[in-house]
């Protein structure tokens, strides 16, 4: 079986283009006893793929000359493991390939009639989980207050928005260009939207919110972490979930005044990985399922076609070309 591979041949030092991937082709593997052949449906493009090429985060640093990571959905072909059978759909890290073989203690079997199978990378896939955790858990706004979003249009940052207003929160989103500011604002619900990109990211701050932030949900870092955390109301939160504005670039950006700020606002700032939390796993999906059911909460899926698009839907990614979450269709639903 012919199983067409994309391979990070080289590492970027500024920031990632095409030429540092390659396709190839090779045979596709035969599985060996506890593992299963998977064949690839969907793969998720993340910031933190680029991430991963930077250094060791949450997990080792990613190797130039090797098949480019990536987590996916896809259906098993072939099983050598009592767990798994053929025709089962599953996920786990499945590379930006068309077949792989994973050890089955590895995959997570996923229920074989829910639809659309795309929901396992958004809603209940990692995007859906890391909002949920990530605003519920560590940031547990209370009713009433304000709650501030950045990369608000992006797959984590549209339901962070969606979720703070079903708590009853005041929710501001900072977003690049008007068009993903009239998106957060007219589709999600956001009650007001900061274009990063045209206004003055602190004044608007203190404009939208003269008493303060109490919950800063930050994906990007930088220059609006800066401003954030000066905006901030006393004893505010400040959810550190990424950083995508440090991720393509070697001039990273800290922000300024740190540790005051932090002291005289008494601020707590915590970071978390989605994996910290898998005892609040089904509590997040049955939520975030429930939601989407009664009509309180909008899905927005970004598909690219093809798994030859996957370089440039990551570069693309990167540069905001998306609006919520970006995945590749490398091959059809499973029967
Ligand atoms: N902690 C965890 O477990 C966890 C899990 C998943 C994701 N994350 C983090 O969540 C964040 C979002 O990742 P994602 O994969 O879901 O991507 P995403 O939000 O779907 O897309 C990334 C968005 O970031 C924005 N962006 C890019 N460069 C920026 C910059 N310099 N300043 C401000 N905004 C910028 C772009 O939107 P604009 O057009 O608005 O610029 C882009 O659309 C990342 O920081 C990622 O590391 C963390």
């Amino acid at each position: 079986m012919r199983n067409r591979q994309i391979f990070l041949v080289d590492k970027p030092e500024g920031a990632l283009e095409e030429r540092h991937f390659e396709l190839r082709e090779a045979e596709a593997p035969e599985p060996r006893a506890g593992e299963a052949l998977v064949r690839t449906v969907l793969l998720s493009l993340d910031a933190a793929n680029r991430a991963w090429m930077q250094g060791p985060t949450y997990r080792g640093e990613m190797a130039a000359g090797s098949v480019m990571e990536g987590f996916g959905v896809g259906e098993v072909v072939a099983s050598k493991d009592g767990a798994l059978a053929p025709g089962d759909l599953v996920a786990g890290m499945l590379g930006w390939q068309d077949y792989s073989v994973h050890p089955a203690r590895r995959l997570r079997k996923l229920p074989r009639d829910y639809r659309p199978v795309s929901h396992f990378i958004s809603l209940l896939g990692v995007a859906g989980k890391t909002a949920h955790h990530g605003l519920l858990q560590v940031g547990r706004p209370r009713e009433g207050e304000t709650v501030l979003v950045s990369a608000a249009a992006g797959s984590v940052g549209a339901y962070v928005g969606q979720i703070a207003k079903i708590k009853g929160c005041r929710a501001i989103g900072i977003a690049g260009g008007p068009d993903k500011c009239s998106w957060i604002v007219d589709t999600l619900g956001y009650d007001a939207a900061i274009d990063y990109k045209a206004e003055d990211v602190a004044q608007r701050l203190a404009e939208l919110c003269p008493d303060g932030v109490d919950v800063y949900f930050d994906n990007v870092g930088g220059r609006i972490l800066q401003a954030a955390l000066f905006n901030m109301a006393l004893r505010g939160r400040v959810v550190c979930c990424g950083a995508i504005s440090q991720y393509d670039t070697t001039e990273m950006e800290s922000p300024r005044g740190i540790p005051g700020v932090i002291v005289f606002k008494r601020l707590r700032l915590e970071g978390f990985i989605v994996s910290d939390f898998p005892d609040k796993d089904a509590e997040a999906e049955r939520d975030l399922a429930a939601w989407y059911a009664e009509g309180r909460l909008q899905v927005a899926e970004d598909v690219l076609d093809g798994l030859e698009a996957a370089p440039r839907g990551l570069i693309g990614l990167l540069a905001g070309d998306n609006i919520g979450k970006r995945m590749v269709r490398v091959g059809p639903d499973p029967d």
